[in-house]
């Protein structure tokens, strides 16, 4: 399609024309006039109920993004999507996230190999691996038991993971724990190893490309530490360190035996990556049962996706909406807060699945796009925020939609604690939706005897858009569904508005220019800057202690 351009199509005109209509009017409003509301608008899927009432939409808002939908030939993106074609058009790759969670007998073939048969044969050799670890068949060099798996890896190969074993330690059964090292700031490294003995500490390096500095250094870092305290001893690091790369000799040089590095494959982006090998970390944690449940419940996602039509179809009706905000009401962010310590991790992931993937101002064709594209993703745990930003939300003067994700059972069944969490969390999207009117402020001042002389300042606008996805309880079944359903939620929007969702180029030019000025900081190399960047180089030279 070339020269695509979203806001030209006859159904971006129609959405204009109706946000006109509908600009001002108030969900409470909608609430009060239409008891079918919530019937028509929440989904129901596999112990998963999704809420879209409580959104500034309406049935023909719905219709209206649907047409949207077709004008940018969704149905024919995600079918090249899982058939494997090449849609990541500037690294020529196909986009097969999807592949990791098909059945084992699926084939889906690029450039003549079937890439299912491929991820299965990495993915056993992971699970096979991780299995030996939770068992104690793997001993570390001294022949002690592994207590602890170190994962170093930063972007996809760290979040991903970091968030899903932070999110299942109920699960974690094998009195293995697992921690994450990301940042090149060496309080990281240092901090998570301090309490650690390298006789019972298993090193994970995950990086896809194992070229990125960060990770490189944190791994080199870790061997000098484990080689300390095994008497020097170069033997000691082929127990201790396994690999997760497509790059088998950078690893090999690293000094990893090559038996124990599990394959990527660069049809798989790092941020969709936690389903590949980079999921060893959470496989360390859960054992082998419980991450296939977890691709399980991705596969439920995408069949879903696949399969409904888009007015029911849940990761479609997200990015819809969420199209609907961030291009015809202005809106530049959109917040998620899950309400379970648990996924505390989940705003961090999805800000790098999110932002990387559509931080993007230029087409599938080279051309600047002529709408806003992707939000800024934000949030954090519920009830905490509500203890910080939630101000914001309720009387702030910017409109920012956000999702409540919700299990409706905890894993630490504590007193009355969880029935309070969700309390907590439906009443925010009832208060954010309703909002609270003059009459109504001064009405409750007069009820308690108090001066309506506050009333202005407890007026409450309302009309504040939220979607709640209530769980059953987060295991490694839902958490699957839900990432996927974000993954796709996504795709979708990159689709609407023509850009490819599978690159990173603004990453990897700050990559390199952190490359050049690494040397100067030491005095040497003289690359041209701007007169701040010469003047922050050299008072670090000054001020640096070496
Ligand atoms: O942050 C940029 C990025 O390229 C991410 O896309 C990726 O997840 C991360 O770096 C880590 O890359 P690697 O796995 O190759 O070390």
């Amino acid at each position: 399609m070339p020269g695509f351009d979203i806001t030209q199509t006859p159904a971006w005109a129609h959405l204009l024309v109706h946000h006109e209509h509908i600009a001002d009017a108030h969900m409470r409003h909608w609430f009060e006039q239409d008891h079918g509301r919530f019937a028509r608008m929440h989904e129901r899927l596999d112990g998963m109920l999704v809420d879209f009432s409580k959104n500034r939409i309406t049935d023909e808002t719905l219709q209206l993004l649907t047409e949207l939908a077709d004008a940018a030939d969704l149905a024919q993106w995600r079918e090249r999507m899982f058939a494997g074609d090449k849609i990541n058009l500037s690294e020529h790759r196909a986009v097969l996230h999807t592949a990791l969670r098909q059945p084992r007998e699926a084939v889906i073939e690029v450039d003549g190999v079937n890439v299912v048969a491929q991820a299965y044969a990495a993915l056993d050799e992971a699970l096979a691996f991780a299995e030996r670890v939770r068992s104690g068949e793997h001993v570390g060099h001294s022949g002690e038991r592994i207590r602890h798996v170190v994962n170093i890896g930063i972007g996809g190969s760290d979040l991903g993971p970091k968030m899903v074993v932070e999110a299942l330690q109920s699960y974690a059964d094998a009195g293995v724990q697992v921690r994450f090292v990301s940042n090149v700031d060496g309080a990281h490294l240092a901090q998570t190893l301090q309490d650690l003995r390298a006789e019972t500490t298993l090193f994970i390096i995950a990086s896809k490309s194992f070229t990125t500095p960060e990770t490189l250094l944190n791994a080199e870092a870790a061997k000098q530490w484990l080689l300390a305290q095994t008497g020097w001893d170069l033997d000691a690091i082929a127990p201790h360190f396994v690999a997760i790369s497509t790059n088998l000799q950078a690893t090999s040089a690293f000094g990893i035996d090559n038996r124990h590095v599990f394959k990527m494959f660069d049809w798989v982006g790092g941020r969709y990556s936690v389903w590949s090998t980079i999921g060893l970390p959470v496989m360390c944690a859960i054992g082998r049962a419980g991450f296939m449940q977890f691709l399980a419940g991705a596969r439920a996602m995408d069949e879903h996706f696949l399969q409904q039509p888009w007015r029911h179809n849940v990761p479609v009706l997200l990015a819809l909406i969420g199209v609907w905000y961030n291009n015809f009401f202005d809106a530049h962010s959109h917040a998620v807060i899950p309400y379970d310590y648990g996924m505390r991790a989940l705003t961090e992931y999805l800000q790098q699945l999110d932002m990387e993937s559509n931080g993007k101002n230029v087409t599938q064709q080279d051309l600047p796009v002529e709408c806003a594209t992707g939000p800024i993703i934000w949030g954090s745990q519920g009830v905490n925020c509500q203890h910080a930003y939630f101000q914001m939300l309720h009387q702030g003067s910017r409109l920012i939609p956000s999702d409540f994700i919700v299990p409706m059972n905890s894993h630490y069944p504590l007193g009355k604690q969880h029935q309070v969490l969700v309390a907590n969390a439906f009443a925010q999207t009832e208060a954010l939706m309703r909002g609270k009117t003059l009459l109504e402020a001064e009405t409750e001042l007069l009820q308690a005897g108090k001066d309506t002389q506050l009333a202005a300042q407890k007026v409450f606008a309302g009309n504040q858009p939220t979607t709640s996805v209530l769980v059953d309880a987060i295991t490694p079944h839902s958490l699957g569904m839900l990432i996927a359903m974000y993954e796709h939620k996504v795709f979708v929007q990159g689709v609407i508005w023509d850009i490819n969702s599978f690159d990173q180029w603004g990453v990897e030019y700050g990559k390199v220019l952190a490359k050049t000025i690494e040397p100067e900081l030491a005095g040497q190399g003289d690359a041209q800057h701007d007169a701040s960047t010469l003047a922050l180089i050299s008072y670090f030279r000054e001020h640096h202690v070496s």
